[in-house]
């Protein structure tokens, strides 16, 4: 189906999976989640297996309308009515207050919940037809590229999913942007579709996490900040130039040298970079032209070329304006955390 023609019949069928305790992949505008009723303890423990996900990483709730807020979040502060009246629905995740009503599961045993409402027609459809809160992480296999499409859905979670719609691409092709507002001062957690800048506008004095954990670090101060996390099989070479010429030679002078150590080079790059390494014997990935095609594309581009059996990706960062701070950070994450300056 598309957002503009929804199938009523496959809603029905996905929300009546849910309600029964099953999980459901569908699109949401930002990347496709792998949703189970969040008030059903035992079909979000699933969705932990299904993934392969830590316990200890906490789940986002969905809900069709703010009018279900009450029912999984307590304490509601002010700061959180402005925000939904602005943001929602769309790609804004808030961490507030939990209320018992919500399995400690859901939230990894914290006295907190992460909330959004998104703003995909099908997402919305099958929230308010399952009429309960829908926990869903990202549909991939757990620290894997996120699913933007269903054939990612299948390709990571065959056999462990129920229920798929399909509505086509996701819109955005980045995750949301988590804020914590049951901190004394609000925190961003993750950068993601809403700008940081936008949310200034509102929280002058915004922090912003930008740690990232080692795998070996405790998750409590932030889950779900593990260092690796949406990577391709292929090593991730990420480089941050002090010229765009400069980075673009890096790459180039590297792609060689692994040419010529037999290595099988794939590159992740704007439509209009590609053409300089059109001599090469590389894969190429045309991300597209702008910050928005380049988000939409990143996940499908480190799917596409995985795909193709590369042994290293070469690609590189953007300024960390507007989307820019999101995809920067799914890059570094994407590459284990390791910027190659040059
Ligand atoms: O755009 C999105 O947010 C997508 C779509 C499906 O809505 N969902 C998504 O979920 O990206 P996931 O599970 O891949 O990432 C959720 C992040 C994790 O890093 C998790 O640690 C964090 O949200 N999170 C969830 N609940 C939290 C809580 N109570 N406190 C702090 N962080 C939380
Ligand atoms: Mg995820």
């Amino acid at each position: 189906m598309t957002p503009a023609a929804i199938d009523a019949e496959a809603i029905n069928i996905a929300a009546r999976t849910l309600q029964s305790g099953g999980l459901v992949a569908f699109p949401t505008e930002t990347v496709y989640g792998l949703g189970a009723n969040a008030l059903d303890e035992e079909a979000v423990k699933r969705i932990f297996a299904a993934k392969g996900r830590p316990a200890s990483d906490p789940i986002i709730v969905h809900l069709h309308h703010p009018r279900q807020l009450p029912i999984v979040a307590l304490d509601v502060p002010p700061v959180a009515t402005t925000l939904i009246q602005h943001f929602w629905p769309g790609p804004l995740t808030l961490v507030l207050r939990r209320t018992p009503q919500v399995p400690a599961a859901v939230s990894a045993g914290m006295d907190t919940v992460a909330v959004r409402m998104p703003a995909h027609p099908i997402a919305q459809a099958l929230i308010k037809s399952a009429d309960c809160p829908v926990a869903a992480p990202s549909a991939n296999r757990f620290a894997r590229p996120s699913a933007t499409t269903a054939a990612h859905v299948l390709e990571d979670l065959a056999g462990q999913v129920d229920v798929i719609l399909d509505g086509g691409p996701a819109i955005i092709g980045l995750e949301s942007t988590i804020l914590d507002l049951t901190r004394p001062q609000p925190v961003v957690l993750r950068p993601g579709g809403v700008p940081l800048e936008d949310l200034r506008a509102f929280i002058p004095d915004l922090e912003v996490i930008t740690k990232y954990l080692q795998p070996d670090e405790t998750g409590i101060l932030a889950p779900g900040m593990l260092v690796k996390h949406y990577s391709p099989r292929a090593q991730l070479l990420l480089y941050e130039g002090s010229s765009h010429q400069i980075m673009l030679t890096t790459i180039h002078q590297r792609a060689q040298d692994l040419i010529a150590a037999n290595k099988r080079v794939g590159l992740l790059l704007p439509d209009s970079e590609i053409p300089q390494f059109a001599h090469l014997p590389v894969a190429t990935f045309s991300l597209g032209a702008d910050l928005e095609a380049i988000s939409h594309n990143l996940f499908h581009g480190l799917r596409t070329l995985d795909s193709l059996g590369v042994d290293v990706i070469l690609t590189h960062t953007y300024p960390a304006h507007g989307l820019g701070a999101a995809l920067r950070d799914r890059l570094i994450r994407a590459a284990e955390g390791h910027l190659i300056s040059c």
